[in-house]
């Protein structure tokens, strides 16, 4: 199981996203004593999202060797070293106006953004992660990573492509998390139409070829017809995204008393683990153990 982090700028923040209770935003003081208390809890992966304080129109700071992601990766990197450190590669947190690539003529440029995601990729790498996780759905992302990070003698670093990442209206409560919810139109031109069955798969096939490490499929619990496919066709692993939505429904059923929320929190954690994940990435990773002793 790999956990999700939020990280920010400023000392002393442990905030709690309205939208996902019992998920924090902390700051960068505040984030190792998180990592620590999860590692007891049993979770040895995490994945690190940033929400920087200064978003621009070129999505500046995912890239910026003293940003809020690499600062953290040093730190983690030398606090725990046996933590398994992916960083999510992505502009949306970054830019001004919320698209997860560079805008031109009021849409997104495929092959410009491409550089930036690399450039992105290469400063996670030498801080020290040992996963990159490019989520943008740009055409080509993956080969422009893996080229980059050889190039820079990086070819250890694993890619783990958001391969299979739909067009959902599960990621509500990570856009409040991210403050990353687009200004005008949505993602509907990069991200895929849940309508189909077969592109998904073509586009995890394209990523494989590209040099993906591990594909993904995001989200999971509508989703694990296409982690079954995934799993029977192709022989990398497979990883799952349990997104913020899946986490939001089953929290706030449970708190009003309408389901019991151990129960149905680990029935779906496995329904995900039969449809063949390999990888489950889920924000309740580190409460998995309580689950456990509740359920
Ligand atoms: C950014 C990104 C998103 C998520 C992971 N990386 C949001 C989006 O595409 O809007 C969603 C994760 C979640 O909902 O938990 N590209
Ligand atoms: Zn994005």
């Amino acid at each position: 199981m790999v956990q999700p982090v939020f990280i920010r700028y400023g000392s002393g923040v442990a905030e709690e996203i309205k939208s996902m209770p019992g998920v924090m935003r902390y700051s960068l003081d505040k984030v190792g004593g998180f990592i620590g208390r999860a590692m007891e809890a049993g979770v040895r992966a995490f994945l690190l999202f940033g929400v920087p304080s200064a978003k621009d129109e070129l999505g500046t700071g995912a890239y910026d060797e003293d940003g809020v992601i690499p600062t953290a990766i040093r730190r983690i990197r030398a606090d725990f070293p046996d933590a398994v450190i992916a960083a999510d590669v992505c502009l949306c947190e970054y830019t001004s106006h919320g698209h997860c690539g560079i805008v031109k003529n009021g849409t997104v440029d495929n092959d410009e953004t491409l550089k930036y995601l690399a450039r992105a990729a290469v400063v996670y790498a030498r801080a020290g992660a040992d996963i990159v996780a490019p989520s943008a759905m740009m055409d080509g992302q993956v080969k422009a990573i893996r080229d980059a990070l050889d190039a820079e003698g990086l070819s250890d670093t694993i890619i783990m492509g958001y391969s299979s990442k739909f067009a959902s209206a599960l990621y509500g409560p990570f856009r409040e998390a991210a403050e990353s919810a687009p200004r005008f139109g949505d993602r509907k031109s990069y991200q895929m139409d849940y309508r189909s069955s077969r592109t998904p798969l073509r586009e995890i096939e394209l990523d494989i070829k590209e040099g993906a490490d591990i594909v993904m499929v995001k989200p999971a619990m509508f989703y694990l017809d296409i982690i079954r496919a995934a799993k029977e066709r192709f022989y990398v692993p497979i990883a799952a995204y349990s997104v913020s939505g899946e986490y939001s429904m089953i929290k706030a059923a449970g708190e009003r008393g309408w389901i019991d929320e151990p129960r149905v929190a680990l029935e779906y954690l496995y329904a995900i683990k039969r449809a063949g994940a390999d990888i489950i990435i889920t924000y309740y990773a580190h409460m998995v153990k309580d689950l456990l002793e509740r359920a």
